[in-house]
């Protein structure tokens, strides 16, 4: 691991001095958006932040304060594996691919391009957060989450200027030129363009959407295109801590209003300060619903081409299934015809994107339990829920139509009238935006989340996770 260099490596950088130019070419540009569209405000302030500086179970943890501008983004690989195989495929068995294959380039570099934009959309929805963190503990790991997400943009990066030339390059540079939420040069993916700008947002995004990630990296972690799958296992390491922060964020959140909810005779969390369950519900649907549309289409030849080309596996294609050609099964889904919802049948290759969708649910409900057990604790009958995998779709079959929360086919009329009970309404929205007061005292916080059960690395959470 080199980190004196200006981009901390383990590539060995220094010796393909192309490839390492065309890097520090991209650095400032990268420093530039950062200092634009990164976290606003606290940039000079002291933050206790994670850094990885080496791959291997310790070095990737190391824990100090860091001025945000400071921190070494860099490019980080998981050690290849000798004599690694493509794993899946119709070129099951043959060597990994150590360079792009050429018929699948333009296919390859798109789902890197598309990987990349998410990273540094999320940063640039989150980029306001900072002036209303419930506790410096949130604030702290409100910043994590953007570092991390800027490295997972170098490690994208590095694989389009290290294996795709000069349109590699140009899609480089455009990473930092797109925006999130701008109508005129948007971010790819909807999720990612829009609005994340309360905590409760961040918490539903860093649930459901940074989980979206965890399985889209997983999938690219199975590539037979050895770098590619040696920079997504290492991106997987960080991501997890994403998903821990909304995952716990919004238990905290639920504990709160259940503690509330038991104070006031009519259970009204309003009257003191805290997020009623059904706005809780309302950015659960919104956030699931946005997240499952970034697995994409149902039917879809494109996973089908990838899987036969060994690029793009199945969650755990190693350790959970037998058969890694899969050219023969088949996979019944419920889809549109003729007004009605009937079953299809579909080749198993075209429906991976909903096998990893199915994944994707499964580790969803087990963040809802977790939530309900706080209502249980509290006594409460009241329960979370997920909506139905068909509701409020913009991607795949289910786009174009209209679907209850139990994944009804309705009317567009009844969708419309209903939509406030499902989805946040501007009120509910602003009613979140009126308890986001900042709370920035050692070991304080806001009336309307619980403390977390322990800090960070060992830390209390009274501790004094960045210098104001
Ligand atoms: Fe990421
Ligand atoms: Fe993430």
């Amino acid at each position: 691991m080199n980190l004196n260099e200006r981009i901390p490596n383990n590539v060995n950088l220094s010796e393909d001095k192309r490839l390492q130019r065309a890097l520090e070419k991209w650095l400032p540009n990268f420093l530039s958006w950062w200092h634009d569209m990164g976290p606003e405000g606290f940039q000079q302030k002291d933050v206790w932040l994670r850094t990885a500086v080496d791959v291997g179970s310790e070095g990737w943890a190391h824990f100090d304060y860091v001025k945000m501008p400071d921190y070494r983004w860099g490019i980080f690989l998981e050690p290849a594996e000798p004599d690694a195989k493509v794993g899946f495929g119709d070129n099951f068995g043959a060597p990994a691919y150590q360079e792009v294959p050429g018929e699948f380039r333009n296919a390859l570099r798109r789902i890197i391009v598309t990987q990349g934009d998410t990273e540094p959309a999320s940063v640039e929805q989150q980029r306001r957060l900072g002036a209303s963190c419930p506790s410096l503990y949130d604030l702290r790991n409100l910043f994590q989450v953007n570092v991390e997400e800027g490295r997972h943009l170098w490690a994208m990066v590095y694989l389009l200027h290290g294996y795709f030339g000069r349109d590699g390059r140009d899609e480089a540079d455009a990473l930092l030129e797109r925006r999130s939420g701008n109508p005129d040069k948007p971010r790819i993916l909807e999720a990612f363009n829009q609005p994340c700008d309360d905590w409760l947002n961040f918490y539903a995004f860093t649930m459901f959407t940074d989980r979206d990630g965890k399985y889209q990296l997983s999938a690219l972690a199975e590539s037979g295109f050895e770098p590619l799958a040696r920079t997504c296992r290492f991106m997987l390491t960080e991501e997890a801590h994403h998903m821990f922060v909304g995952d716990t964020g919004l238990s905290r959140v639920v504990k709160r209003t259940a503690q509330l909810m038991k104070q006031n005779p009519n259970e009204d969390v309003r009257d003191l300060g805290g997020i009623p369950l059904d706005i809780i519900q309302k950015y659960i649907n919104f956030w699931f619903s946005y997240s499952l549309d970034l697995f994409g289409g149902e039917i879809s030849s494109n996973s089908a081409d990838f899987f036969a080309a060994g690029l793009k596996g199945r969650f755990k294609e190693q350790d959970q299934y037998t058969d890694h050609i899969a050219a023969e099964g088949s996979f019944t889904m419920m889809v549109v015809e003729d007004g009605k919802l009937a079953p299809r049948e579909v080749p198993l290759r075209n429906a991976l994107n909903e096998v990893l969708r199915g994944e994707y649910v499964k580790d969803c409900e087990k963040g809802l339990a977790r939530w309900n057990k706080a209502l249980t604790e509290e006594d409460l009958n009241q329960r979370l829920y997920l909506p139905n995998i068909r509701f409020h779709r913009h991607v795949g079959e289910y786009a174009g139509h209209h679907f209850d929360i139990e994944g009804k086919l309705i009317s567009a009329e009844e969708f419309a009238a209903r939509k406030p009970e499902w989805l946040p309404t501007r009120e509910d929205r602003e009613y979140v935006g009126s308890l986001m007061k900042p709370v920035t005292e050692v070991g304080k916080i806001a009336n309307w989340i619980a403390p977390p059960a322990t800090g960070i690395k060992g830390k209390p959470f009274e501790f004094e996770y960045v210098r104001l």
